[in-house]
């Protein structure tokens, strides 16, 4: 975890609000079509500079937008001015102390491929109100003859997206390319078969459907 803190204090001491057009937030629209028009209390695990959180705080009465990383944390709350409704809280998701059954709805961006994914799971599934949501985007490990086609079709769809977004694309610096660089080193991404395999037993119902641009989305809700 001090690895990862590390990281993205670097990568955030080199970042604004604005993220640009990028493979996640790509996918935010997608997620909230997913999340009732209206929510009491929402999590954001991982938030980063909280460019998702913001977009649940125009939803939801309350968003508590979490984060390891003391200066994602920092961009976050300048970002976050405006949005009253929104606490940017430091803490590592695997130990803190989560409320039993409070949020209704969980997101997680980009986030959970650096923790164990059934703990976490079992973690965000406590913190969950009966009739919440969870929804994720994350990336994935490509497999098999599939995966190899995916690719053959994410990567004309990438440019072509590239092309369509460019005007929106925050072209990076050296200095951003090398610290994402040094962070891709240690990043490590598990297969969709093994968190299916895992979401069953912990999420039973829970869909996994993957994503053109190497991403999953995972929706589950509970009983
Ligand atoms: C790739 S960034 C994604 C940020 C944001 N969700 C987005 O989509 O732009 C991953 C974030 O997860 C945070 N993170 C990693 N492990 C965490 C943990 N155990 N608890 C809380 N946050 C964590 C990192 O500090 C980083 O800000």
């Amino acid at each position: 975890m001090n690895q990862v803190r590390d990281d993205f204090d670097r990568i955030a001491r080199l970042t604004g609000c604005d993220a640009g057009w990028n493979h996640n937030n790509h996918y935010h629209e997608l997620l909230l079509r997913h999340l009732p028009p209206h929510l009491e209390s929402a999590l954001d695990v991982g938030c980063g500079t909280g460019q998702f959180a913001r977009l649940l705080a125009h939803r939801a009465d309350r968003v508590l937008a979490l984060d390891l990383s003391t200066e994602m944390l920092r961009v976050a709350r300048a970002c976050a001015t405006g949005f009253p409704n929104i606490t940017c809280q430091e803490g590592d998701v695997m130990t803190l102390d989560l409320p039993a059954a409070r949020f209704d709805c969980i997101a997680s961006i980009a986030t959970l491929h650096h923790l164990p994914y059934e703990s976490v799971l079992v973690r965000l599934r406590g913190a969950l109100k009966p009739g919440g949501t969870l929804v994720i985007l994350d990336l994935y490990q490509n497999e098999g003859m599939r995966g190899l086609l995916r690719d053959g079709i994410a990567v004309p769809v990438h440019l072509a997206q590239r092309w369509l977004h460019r005007a929106e694309i925050a072209e990076q610096t050296p200095e951003q390319r090398e610290a994402w660089r040094l962070h891709g080193d240690t990043d490590h991404y598990l297969p969709l078969s093994v968190m299916r395999r895992i979401a069953e037993r912990v999420l039973p119902g829970a869909q996994i459907r993957p994503l053109l641009m190497w991403r999953y989305m995972l929706v589950w809700r509970s009983a």
